[in-house]
């Protein structure tokens, strides 16, 4: 065992369906991770972007047990990552399915007019989600912006979405002026394409608004360009 400098415990043995990449150790988020989960979204950079209020604890255990779930039923969902060498919680991100809903419904747009957008998957909980394509994100804790990692996790959603779920189209959507996420996008090849309206933050404003605007970019599976750094 080691103590990150976070104040966290992490075991530095691999888990199984844990995926490396050059400097980060992928974990699947589940319970075992949830005060991991908590200490990336209760940070006073990253929790403004997802709620109007610091994440208690018990949120991130309700969230993380959520995210097992998902992982368990729906064969993906987000990931915690840990610096391979410190083992210290750097941040999260990944891919999940997006749920077939309005909201969801408007990517409809930016994606081609073919049978694989609007199928499926077969498994209807926890929730009814598509089949072929899926969202990607990430957060990181404050002191470990500016070093790449987000884009290593974003590559990392990518292979995994193309190679192993074998998506059609990976789509990230981010309130307007979250440009530093918008920026992550670009890096890794994903392309602007239009905005949809959903509840979240907007620029200037304390609550969130119902109708707040989002960025949406996309990359197809055929203009996906694995060698891209
Ligand atoms: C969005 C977020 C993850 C982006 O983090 P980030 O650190 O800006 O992005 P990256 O990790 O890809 O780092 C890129 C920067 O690292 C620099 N960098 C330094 N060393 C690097 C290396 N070894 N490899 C690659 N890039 C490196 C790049 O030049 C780039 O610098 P720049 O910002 O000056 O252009 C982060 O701002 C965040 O957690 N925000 C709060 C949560 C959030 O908004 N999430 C998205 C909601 S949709």
């Amino acid at each position: 065992m080691i103590v990150g400098r976070g104040g966290t415990l992490r075991r530095m043995e691999d888990s199984p369906s844990a995926r490396l990449t050059k400097r980060l150790r992928l974990e699947q988020v589940g319970p075992t991770n949830a005060r991991d989960l908590w200490l990336v979204h209760q940070d006073d950079a990253v929790w403004p972007w997802y709620d109007g209020a610091r994440p208690s604890l018990g949120q991130a255990q309700r969230w993380a047990a959520s995210m097992g779930e998902s992982w368990r039923l729906h064969g993906v969902h987000k990931w915690i990552a840990y610096d391979r060498a410190s083992g210290e919680v750097v941040g999260r991100g990944g891919l999940s399915r997006t749920p077939v809903d309005d909201d969801w419904g408007q990517l409809y747009a930016y994606l081609p007019a073919e049978p694989w957008v609007r199928a499926t998957h077969d498994v209807h909980r926890p929730f009814s989600a598509h089949a072929h394509w899926f969202e990607i994100g990430w957060a990181l804790r404050r002191e470990f912006w500016g070093r790449g990692y987000a884009a290593e996790i974003g590559r990392a959603g990518l292979a995994f979405a193309f190679d192993v779920l074998g998506a059609q189209a990976v789509v990230s959507c981010t309130v307007r002026h979250n440009a530093r996420s918008r920026a992550v996008m670009e890096r890794i090849g994903m392309r602007y394409t239009g905005e949809i309206r959903s509840r979240g933050v907007v620029d200037g404003v304390a609550a969130e608004q119902d109708d707040a605007p989002f960025a949406v970019c996309v990359l197809l599976h055929d203009d996906w360009d694995r060698s891209a750094e």
